[in-house]
Order: C-alpha cells, then structure tokens, then sequence
C-alpha cells in the first residue's frame, strides 16, 4: 500500500557526488549525502494517510513488563466497566499499573481504615489474565488523605503514620505486585528536596529527607520480593534532578537502604527532551547498576496547541517518536537492568494530558475508538527491532 503521496519533492544542497566536490571516494560523504536527500524528501513531502497497523500484540516476545496505567473502581472509564479497555490491556500489555486506585487517598481514606475493594478488584483482574502488577504509589506529597494533610503530631508521630501507611498497604498486597514506586516526587527540578510551598510535601516538612529511606526500609521489610523503585518526572531532561536522584540511590546502596531501581515518569512530548539526553540520562542509572523503568511514558504533539486533530502528518511524527524513544531505552539500558516500560492510559480519549493542559492532544497508542495508531507500530517496530 502507498501510504505517502508526494505532493513535491525539491532536493537542495549537493544532487550528486561530483557535485559536493567530495571526488565520490568516500564511504562517509555518501552516506551524509544520503542522510541529506532523506531529510529533504521528509521535508517535502505531504502524509495524506495514516500508515497502516500491523502489531498483533505489543508483549510478544519482549522479557521484560510492557504496562499500561488503568482507570479502575468506578471510574467513568473503569477497566472494570470496559471491554474495550480489557480487551486491549489483556492483547497488548503484561503488567498493569493503577492510574489512581492504589494512591495514598484511595487506599487509606481514613487515618484508621484502608479501602482495597477496588485495588483487590484491579490486582485479581491482572493475576487473571497473566498480567503483572507495578504498585503506584505508597509515599507521594499529592493525592494524600485529607487527615493526613490535618495530621498534627511530632517528628516520630509523622514516621509512625507514615509507616504504618506503607507498611499496611506492603503486607496487604505482598506476594502479589511485581514492584512499587514506593517514593514519589520527592524532588524539585533543581535538585533541591520539594519541601513548602504550593507544590511542598507534607512528608519532606514533617519528617525531613529521611521520609524517603524510611519508606523504602518499610517497604522492604513488608514485601521482601518486590522491586523497589523511586519514581519522579523530568528525570529524562533535567540533569540537576536526576543528579538528585542518583546521588541518593547512591548513597542508599552505600548505606544498604534497599533501592532497585529509578522510575523515569517521561510526560514528554514530540520535540522535547533530545533522544541523545534522554540516553545520557539513562546511562547514569545504568552506571549505578540498578534499574531502569519507563513509568508513566505518555508523547504530547500538540504543545504549541496549533492543531485540533490527529492528522497522518502528525500520528507520523508520533509514530517516529515512540520509535526513538523506545530505541534509546533499549540501546542504553542493559537486559538486566531494564525494570520495562508503562505507558499512561491506553486510549486518547482516558489521557491525563488533555485535561492538564486543558487542549486537544492525542498522547497515547490507541485513539479514541480504541483503534491502534501508528504509535503503536512505533513502539513495537523498536521492541521487535532491539529487545
Ligand atoms: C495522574 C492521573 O493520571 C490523573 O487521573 C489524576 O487526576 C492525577 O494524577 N505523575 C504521577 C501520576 O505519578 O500519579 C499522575 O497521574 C501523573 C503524574
């Protein structure tokens, strides 16, 4: 099938070797010349279609999880309530993440009572089909109980509740997840701890950065087998965050406070960060030796907000993008250290994206109809092409 109409094609610049005044003996000059006229050709022409689908199942044969974060309990656009949603989780995915029923509100709504009906609900669902669970998330500075946030006790009185926050909810669903973001947040972009403010943590400003390590030993000590991770978002651009982070896992390593690996949240969109930053910033976790876990990856192509609709030109650019970050991930994170890669919803029409921004975008693998867009044959041609 012609999937492109070439409405013009104008090459500039060198049209042939002589030309460039190269001699034509050199390998590296072709091959630029090359790059070159492909870049024109991409530039001039028009993409009237979208290009065709052919993904079976996204998880087929990669080892390690393939997530996808669901609305779950009654939700309007539960899981639970939805065919569709199952039917693509189930097809295309081998782990499954909560986007908000396994949040510190939802599972502990009063200081003396927990809520797992819904989280109990979503867990057996997963077991059920052979999907795998991410837990998301024990310790976070949003998303808290209201009786928390009206908490008032002594430095100890905080790291009680709080443990016994994380160490309830661990013993609850131990056994059963295959990980956790057990900390989520917990820094600035700068690098500095998030403390008060608009955007502080109640966690940070009752307890001190210690919050964190005493979330991560009570998680520990409450579902021995499962994944640890610290989960945040920017950790694939800003290099004063992720220094952060590092700095931490390594001084937790050096200290034996259990940490194995960093979540890299990737809310990113279509030009921003660089696939050669998003790698650097990989390789600092791969250097550190733990893992590496695409959390929350969702691609924003309407940041400049000059489109109303998903046209081919742009599902191409998607497609493209989901490719090279896929690529990035899997050329820069060794098979050991790869803890895999969620995306943030499964249809267009569920994304977080669009109400945080308040404009029409199309972030995700499936548009609103539940049809796979060329994202999805992005993701997978770079699964089946480097895993
Ligand atoms: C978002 C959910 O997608 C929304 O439905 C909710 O209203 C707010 O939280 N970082 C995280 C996720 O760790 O928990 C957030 O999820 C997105 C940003």
């Amino acid at each position: 099938m012609i999937n492109y109409r070439i409405i013009a094609l104008v090459l500039s610049g060198c049209l042939s070797l002589t030309a460039c005044g190269s001699g034509g003996g050199h390998q590296v000059d072709k091959a630029k010349l090359q790059d070159k006229q492909e870049d024109n050709k991409n530039q001039q022409e028009e993409i009237t279609e979208f290009t065709p689908v052919t993904v079976t199942s996204l998880k087929e044969g990669v080892d390690f999880p393939i997530g996808v974060a669901v609305p779950a309990g009654n939700y309007g656009s539960s899981i639970m309530l939805s065919e569709d949603r199952q039917n693509l989780a189930i097809k295309h995915f081998s782990q499954l993440s909560a986007e908000n029923i396994m949040k510190m509100d939802a599972l502990h709504p009063a200081q003396d009572s927990f809520n797992f009906t819904d989280a109990d609900n979503l867990v057996n669902f997963a077991s059920n089909n052979g999907l795998s669970m991410h837990g998301h998330v024990l310790v976070w500075h949003s998303q808290t109980a209201s009786w928390m946030r009206s908490f008032s006790g002594d430095k100890q009185a905080w790291i009680e509740m709080m443990e016994n926050h994380v160490t309830t909810i661990a013993t609850h669903f131990a056994g059963r997840l295959k990980s956790w973001d057990v900390v989520n947040e917990a820094f600035l972009d700068d690098g500095n701890y998030r403390s008060t403010g608009e955007s502080g943590s109640i966690w940070y400003q009752n307890i001190g950065a210690e919050f964190i390590e005493r979330a991560f030993i009570a998680a520990r000590s409450a579902d021995p087998d499962a994944e640890l991770y610290y989960n945040d978002y920017n950790l694939s651009s800003s290099a004063a965050k992720l220094d952060a982070v590092v700095n931490m896992a390594a001084d937790f390593k050096s200290r034996n406070i259990p940490i194995d690996g960093v979540g890299f949240q990737m809310h990113i969109s279509d030009n921003y960060p660089s696939i050669s930053t998003i790698k650097s910033q990989f390789q600092k976790v791969v250097d550190l030796g733990i893992k590496v876990k695409i959390t929350e990856l969702d691609i924003r192509m309407n940041s400049a907000e000059t489109a109303d609709e998903l046209t081919p030109k742009i599902a191409e650019k998607q497609k493209k993008r989901y490719y090279d970050v896929v690529s990035a991930y899997l050329t820069t994170v060794p098979a050991s250290q790869r803890g895999g890669i969620t995306v943030w919803g499964i249809s267009d029409i569920d994304s977080w994206i669009i109400g945080l921004y308040d404009s029409p975008d199309w972030p995700l693998l499936f548009n609103a109809q539940f049809e796979a867009k060329p994202a999805l044959q992005g993701m997978a041609d770079a699964l089946a092409e480097f895993k």
